[in-house]
């Protein structure tokens, strides 16, 4: 039996470098391993839960079909589908969510900080505990509302990954809290009902460690809300343009010098997409103090592009190919609901409610 491998990445626009080396590469890697089965998907339902438009939401899910089918993965070798394609997702997730508890749901730190920004909370507050994001919520004092689907988010996140049996789930670092929660469900649905029923899976990342990809902009992450990406699809000269603007300091004035967080960043990025002698090369120019910034983004550019040019390239081609889309995300929804609808049955004859007039 081959190791099961499922991912997922949400249409709420292109995808960025961060999804690119933090995910979408680790797909196209795990599918030519060609040791896996492997289920890629478009994680539609989760991107309702901040409300998109009908019309956008619909552009975005072709694009990033195109951009994973640009990038590599191919539909004779991996289940490629869109999640709201699979009518079994949601019913597991309404049974699932009977195990689930409220409260760790909203301790989730993806749940607070997307309810602090519906709720215009200001984000970390000296002080700051959670029962800022609970008094509001419970107490409705404000006439904001922070949906109940993006609160049982993980459930549904842990309903994707359980349905099919994963073993591995190759995402970034900012997921392996909603990983973690979905081992915590999987243990507790077995526990329940004493059958060693779900596996738990784990984050696969060839040996390394969960990558973070930092934004140009001298702190946290690359993210669509801090607004501070670099795209797959961007043109050569506006992609160069975001990497010559990336903050950087003064410069070292002592050998060895600690790195402040910006240049750190640039560290991060470098070892991502350059050659292993590049990053020598800079990381002694910059021991030695005689780094010049203005080199090593050019560099990095460059070499950000050598990855991003090719996929955007196709992506073009791909994207206006109603056709072929349309046979790939077929196909992959076949193959996704074979599995699922075994589960779902199986799940429901566990949990007790399978009719007994049939
Ligand atoms: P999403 O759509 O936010 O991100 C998709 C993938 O990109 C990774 N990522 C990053 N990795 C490193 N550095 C960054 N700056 C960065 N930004 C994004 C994310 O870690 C993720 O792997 N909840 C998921 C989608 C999902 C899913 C699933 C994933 C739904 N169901 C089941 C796996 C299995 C999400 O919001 O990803």
């Amino acid at each position: 039996m081959k190791k099961i491998v499922l991912s997922g990445i949400r249409p709420t626009g292109q995808l960025h470098l961060g999804n690119y080396l933090g995910a979408l590469q680790k797909f196209v890697r795990m599918q030519q391993e060609g040791i896996y089965d492997s289920f890629f998907f478009i994680a539609d339902l989760h991107a309702l839960t901040t409300q998109p438009d009908p019309a956008v939401l619909h552009a975005n899910v072709r694009h990033i079909v195109a951009e994973y089918l640009a990038a590599g993965l191919d539909p004779e070798k991996s289940t490629i589908f869109v999640q709201s394609d699979v009518p079994e997702i949601p019913e597991l997730y309404l049974l699932l969510n009977m195990h689930v508890g409220i409260g760790e749901l909203m301790r989730t730190a993806a749940f607070k900080d997307k309810a602090r920004k519906q709720l215009g909370i200001t984000v970390n507050k000296e002080g700051d505990d959670d029962s800022d994001v609970a008094r509001e919520i419970i107490g409705n004092e404000s006439n904001k509302r922070v949906n109940a689907g993006l609160l049982t988010y993980p459930t549904l996140m842990a309903v994707d990954i359980l349905i099919q049996h994963a073993d591995f789930v190759p995402v970034g670092k900012d997921q392996e809290q909603h990983l973690e929660l979905t081992r915590r469900f999987a243990r507790r649905f077995n526990s329940f009902y004493g059958v060693e029923y779900f596996k738990e899976p784990e984050n696969f990342n060839f040996g390394g460690k969960p990558v973070k990809v930092p934004g140009l902009d001298g702190s946290g992450k690359m993210g669509k809300s801090e607004g501070n990406c670099i795209y797959l699809v961007d043109e050569d000269k506006a992609l160069r343009k975001k990497v010559m603007r990336a903050v950087t300091d003064s410069g070292p004035t002592e050998p060895n010098q600690p790195m402040a967080e910006p240049i750190e960043n640039l560290f991060t990025l470098l070892k991502l997409v350059s050659a292993p002698d590049v990053v020598e090369h800079f990381t002694t120019a910059y021991n030695n103090c005689e780094i010049r910034y203005g080199d090593l983004k050019k560099q990095l550019a460059e070499d950000i592009l050598k990855i991003t040019a090719p996929i955007r390239e196709r992506t073009r081609e791909i994207e206006n190919d109603d056709e072929y889309l349309a046979r790939v995300l077929k196909q992959g929804a076949e193959q996704a609901r074979e599995r699922a609808s075994k589960t779902l049955s199986e799940v429901r004859q566990i949990m007790g409610i399978t009719p007994f007039w049939k």
